[in-house]
């Protein structure tokens, strides 16, 4: 008893909005709502009153199924749908059979007439045109039309052919036995019509033809089709829509007769024929012919078509999703909803927060202090002098750390380091190089990058731009592909290297050099010439690196005799003298020279000999033809290495007076190249 007084108010209001949804049906009450298993709703109907003008069904009751009323044949409805505004019914195939005097004796052109409202169109979207024979022609046609040159608006169909009973195939339409086409949209009728050809010969396996209009997806032709039964229907789709009115815009006009009735619904032309279609706005869903048929959708009952990952709220077409508060999410209607910061996670971040400030502080500071150091490098490097230069790129310091990077180191040695990089847009190679260099040469620095700025030979590794921000300004070269001579020589997979190339390296490295002795207007010797700075392109065109030491030689002579140069090349009168001249870069290339055609090392114990210059002229040449490298040995004429031997001999001339100048050296290879 207690339960049932606590439960009464509660029946009662559940009453009450059981009462309060009945109007809607109000409208149609007294109306069957569905014809054997069919729900049928306005502007469809059953009996008078019911429908509206146009949109009645009969509810056959022998066959307990909907047909449409007012059609010349029966069309049974298979589905009705208010939101689609789409109809399937069935529709009579046509036919046509021909007698052995081959003479077509019976008929059918399969239209069925629908209402003369013409509601109904012929869905050309779902629906497709089959014709069945073996030699036919089948088309529909639709549309009375007058003052053409034929009778109807559309004419559209296809042809099939059979050449004997074996030709048609099951699932093949295709043309043989079976035809199909798509459609235009707007065909009102279900009138098809055949042109007659010859049958004789194909009686027996096919007496008839046949067209018909079907569901495109419901049609797989079977060779037993050729004899299908007469009375066969297909399966069509069809477009409604109300079509008193031409278009929406028209239609709303007139407020009596515009079909929209519902709130929160809109109006649509229709995309098949003239006329416009209903639906409910977004968000409402329901009947919209109907006086309140839209009705909300609760989104937050269905979570698979309205995903919420948060709390979700329905409004009136709509519904919000938020997370709790306390949580969150990027987008709560796909992503599940976090909590905000536990407290663990709050004090943490504090913490952090604050020692990011101090260190952000520092950072600063630090940063600062570094800006006025690499300020103050840059003007001790002779910043302002070289920025006058035009061809040499300044480069900053944070453009250049990235390639000072242990993996880029491509070579290493007394001299400093050399990085391998990228710069303009990660596509130009260069060689960037950190020299070791005492601080206190430092102030020279900028007029040795303005000298070789001023050098450009195709023999000259080429100065792209340096870096004056750092305590030793940082050099960028263009990278040289092939690496050096000495690499080439001498390293252990060594290459093959035939006399012409041995010659042109040769030639070609002199020109180098005597480009730097004699055809600039402030010469600059090399004072460190060995295999090793000696580098070799992608063509094995060499080019002359590492001017650095050279400028200093000449300026500061007493650096000059703590040069780091090769003993195995260095000049021994310069050595003895502490002088060094143009013919002190002629002696080391006499040396390379040699290295050059005996592929021996100069320092090797082995032929330490030849570099000795106590021995004559006489042996020494005798001994450098002997110890040609056999790779060219064999394939050269004496003549040549008679005349190598000569020049290298002159070059290693303890006599400086003897000793021929870089450019006569290098005219003297040239000859002997061609
Ligand atoms: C109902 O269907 C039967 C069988 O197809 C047909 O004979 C009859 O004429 C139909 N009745 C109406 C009212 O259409
Ligand atoms: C009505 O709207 C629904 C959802 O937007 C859509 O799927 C349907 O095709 C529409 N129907 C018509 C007749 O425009
Ligand atoms: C074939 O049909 C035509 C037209 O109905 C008729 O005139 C003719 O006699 C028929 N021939 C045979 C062999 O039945
Ligand atoms: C066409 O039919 C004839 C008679 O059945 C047959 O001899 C011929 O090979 C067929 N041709 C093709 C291409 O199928
Ligand atoms: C074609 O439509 C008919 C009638 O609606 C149905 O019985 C049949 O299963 C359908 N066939 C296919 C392949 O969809
Ligand atoms: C719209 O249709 C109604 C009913 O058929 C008709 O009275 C009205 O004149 C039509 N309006 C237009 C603009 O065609």
């Amino acid at each position: 008893m207690p339960t049932m007084l606590i439960l009464l108010p509660y029946l009662l209001l559940m009453a009450l909005i059981a009462f309060s949804a009945t109007p809607e049906a109000e409208s149609t009450s007294g109306c069957p709502d569905s014809c054997g298993g069919i729900a049928i709703q306005y502007p469809f109907g059953i009996g008078t009153g019911c429908f509206r003008k146009g949109f009645e069904i009969i509810c056959n009751q022998s066959m307990n199924k909907p047909v449409l009323a007012g059609t010349t044949k029966p069309v049974p409805v298979n589905y009705l749908s208010i939101r689609t505004a789409e109809a399937r019914v069935m529709l009579p195939v046509a036919w046509q059979c021909f007698n052995s005097s081959d003479t077509v004796y019976a008929w059918s052109d399969g239209d069925v007439k629908f209402n003369d409202e013409e509601v109904y169109r012929i869905s050309d979207t779902n629906n497709q045109l089959v014709v069945i024979g073996c030699n036919t022609m089948g088309y529909t046609q639709s549309q009375q039309s007058e003052g053409n040159d034929y009778d109807y608006g559309y004419y559209t169909g296809c042809m099939c052919y059979c050449n004997n009973s074996r030709s048609p195939m099951d699932g093949a339409c295709a043309g043989v036995g079976c035809c199909r086409l798509d459609i235009p949209p707007g065909l009102t009728d279900n009138r098809m019509s055949f042109n007659q050809y010859t049958r004789k010969g194909r009686l027996v396996y096919s007496p008839c033809d046949y067209a018909f209009l079907v569901d495109r997806h419901n049609y797989t032709f079977h060779t037993a089709d050729l004899k299908m039964n007469i009375n066969t229907m297909k399966p069509v789709w069809l477009d409604w829509a109300i079509r008193d009115n031409l278009t929406c815009n028209e239609a709303k006009k007139d407020a009596e007769s515009y079909a929209c009735v519902s709130p929160n619904s809109e109006c649509r032309d229709s995309s098949n024929g003239i006329g416009y279609v209903c639906n409910c706005s977004m968000g409402y869903e329901g009947n919209p012919y109907i006086a309140n048929g839209c009705t909300d959708i609760n989104e937050c009952e269905r979570h698979l078509e309205y995903p919420c990952r948060g709390v979700c709220r329905n409004t009136l077409g709509s519904y919000e999703c938020k997370c709790r508060s306390g949580s969150h999410s990027a987008d709560p209607f796909s992503d599940p909803c976090n909590p905000n910061f536990p407290l663990a996670a709050k004090i943490a971040i504090g913490a952090i927060g604050g020692f990011f400030i101090v260190a952000v502080a520092v950072f600063v500071s630090l940063l600062s202090k570094e800006k006025r150091k690499m300020k103050d490098y840059f003007r001790k490097n002779g910043g302002p002098t070289i920025e006058e230069v035009q061809k040499i790129k300044l480069f900053r310091k944070k453009e250049l750390e990235h390639i000072l990077n242990r993996s880029n180191c491509i070579g290493q040695g007394g001299f400093g380091e050399v990085y391998k990089g990228y710069i303009r847009d990660e596509t130009q190679p260069v060689a960037v190089k950190k020299p070791k260099i005492d601080v206190k040469l430092a102030g020279q620095f900028a007029n040795e990058v303005i000298i070789q700025s001023r050098v450009l030979h195709k023999n000259i590794v080429k100065l792209i731009g340096c870096c004056l921000e750092v305590d030793v300004p940082i050099l960028v070269y263009e990278y040289v592909p092939n690496g050096s001579l000495d690499r080439i020589l001498h390293d252990s997979n060594r290459l093959p290297l035939n006399l012409d190339l041995r010659l042109q390296i040769a030639a070609q490295s002199a020109k180098g050099l005597a480009y730097m002795h004699s055809e600039i207007t402030t010469p600059i010797l090399h004072g460190d010439v060995k295999p090793a700075n000696i580098l070799l392109d992608e063509d094995f065109v060499p080019k002359i690196s590492d001017f650095g030491t050279s400028r200093m030689i000449t300026v500061d002579e007493n650096y000059a005799s703590t040069i780091i140069g090769n003993w195995g090349y260095m000049d021994p009168e310069y050595v003895l003298t502490g002088l060094y001249t143009s013919k002190s870069d002629v002696y080391s290339f006499g040396v390379v020279l040699l290295e050059l055609i005996t592929r021996k090392k100069a320092l090797d114990p082995d032929n330490n000999i030849i570099l000795g210059n106590s021995l004559d002229t006489y042996a020494k040449k005798k001994r450098v033809i002997e110890l040609v490298d056999p790779e060219i040995a064999a394939i050269g004429n004496t003549g040549i290495f008679h005349s190598l031997a000569e020049i290298i001999v002159q070059c290693l001339s303890s006599d400086v007076d003897q000793r021929p100048e870089m450019a006569d050296v290098a005219e003297r290879l040239q000859y002997l190249l061609k």
